[in-house]
């Protein structure tokens, strides 16, 4: 066997096939896939593959914007379909979020339990700053002009009623690589596993379906990047950069994104990170978006990156990554979407 390349799995409570969903247990995944799930626990594209090309959407609602930002929402799923339909091999879809301080201005009722603005890290040497974001849009497709038309569609009809703090225009590259070089979503969990991870189930019954996306923008330092020694960055990352393989590195970055939950077995989240960037400004970055059940498994990821915990971190990506971004949006069903409460 490969030196160092460690058997993983090893000390999980139980297999991915094992676990059970959150949307009903095996139900729920049928539910999904069912062509007549319970509207209300269908999710958003939260599951899907990663796309070839996403569009990143950042907004603030304006003051009196909130009858329009309603409107869409409830109208998303019709502006999906006109978009994409006549190019079925388009795969468009778009997944929408809404932060804590924007959901009882839009929404009467219950709240998602767990949502909340996006808690700042200041560290020593490391800082994830909390920036502003009521609304987010990741809109994704094989194809730029799918993703570009569904942007523009959406900001012509929230034109004058949000403030865009961020848009970034993503992409995948070469084998599903980072600007880094490293293949990035191998560990991601599929299939039931995906949903167990990045779907609320029975513990928020009224948000059944939904998902909590951690956003956070970073850009890297490429040229001490590419100053390192090859052997040096796989240690940062803890995988061979050319053939992706784990390897046993105490404190790399996927060491210190291994948390175990109470029982051992370990807390997954789903990553739908995508590079971005602009060379003729000397910008690389990544674009982080994690789906996940509950946002404290993102967050304890993130005090061990940014803060360090018990014998491991901070990362030492973050010696070559700087975030510049940072919110909490809860996704709702898209049951949810179709049918909004009150405002
Ligand atoms: C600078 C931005 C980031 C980059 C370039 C990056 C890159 C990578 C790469 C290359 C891997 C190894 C392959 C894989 O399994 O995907 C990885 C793994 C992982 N990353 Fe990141 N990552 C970033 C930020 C984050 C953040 C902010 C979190 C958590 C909030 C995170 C959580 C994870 C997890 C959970 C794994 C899998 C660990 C395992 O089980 O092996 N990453 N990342």
């Amino acid at each position: 066997m490969f030196a160092g390349h460690r058997v993983r799995g090893v000390g999980r409570a139980a297999s991915e096939g094992e676990r059970a969903g959150p949307v009903g247990r095996a139900k729920g995944w049928e539910a999904m896939t069912s062509p007549l799930p319970p509207g209300e626990t269908l999710p958003q594209p939260v599951l899907n593959p990663p796309a070839s090309v996403a569009v990143f959407l950042v907004a603030t609602i304006d003051t009196g914007g909130e009858a329009a930002v309603r409107e869409v929402l409830g109208a998303l799923a019709g502006l999906v379909r006109s978009v994409g339909f006549p190019s079925p091999d388009g795969g468009l879809g778009c997944v929408a979020g809404i932060g804590s301080r924007a959901w009882g201005r839009l929404f009467g009722g219950p709240r998602p339990a767990e949502l909340h603005p996006f808690r700042e890290l200041a560290g020593p040497r490391h800082h994830a700053p909390s920036t502003p974001g009521d609304l987010f849009f990741h809109i994704k497709a094989a194809r730029t002009d799918l993703c570009f038309a569904l942007a523009a569609e959406l900001m012509r009809r929230l034109r004058g009623t949000v403030t865009v703090r961020d848009e970034t225009q993503a992409f995948s590259y070469f084998d599903s690589r980072n600007v880094l070089g490293f293949v990035d979503g191998t560990e991601n969990p599929v299939g039931p596993a995906a949903a167990d991870a990045a779907l609320v189930g029975e513990e928020d019954p009224a948000f059944r379906g939904g998902s909590y996306a951690v956003v956070q923008k970073y850009l890297h330092d490429v040229d001490a990047w590419e100053a390192l020694a090859v052997e040096a960055q796989e240690k940062v990352i803890g995988r061979t950069k050319l053939t992706n393989l784990e390897l046993d590195a105490p404190g790399s970055h996927k060491d210190v994104n291994t948390v175990l939950g109470p029982d051992g077995s370990e807390q997954r989240i789903l990553r739908a990170a995508m590079p971005f960037g602009r060379p003729g400004h000397g910008e690389f970055g990544t674009y982080f978006v994690a789906y996940a059940r509950t946002p404290g498994i993102p967050e304890t990821m993130l005090r061990k990156m940014f803060l360090g915990g018990p014998g491991s971190g901070p990362d030492p990506l973050l010696d070559y990554s700087r975030a510049v971004t940072g919110s909490l949006f809860f996704v709702p069903s898209a049951g949810f979407l179709e049918a909004l409460p009150e405002g």
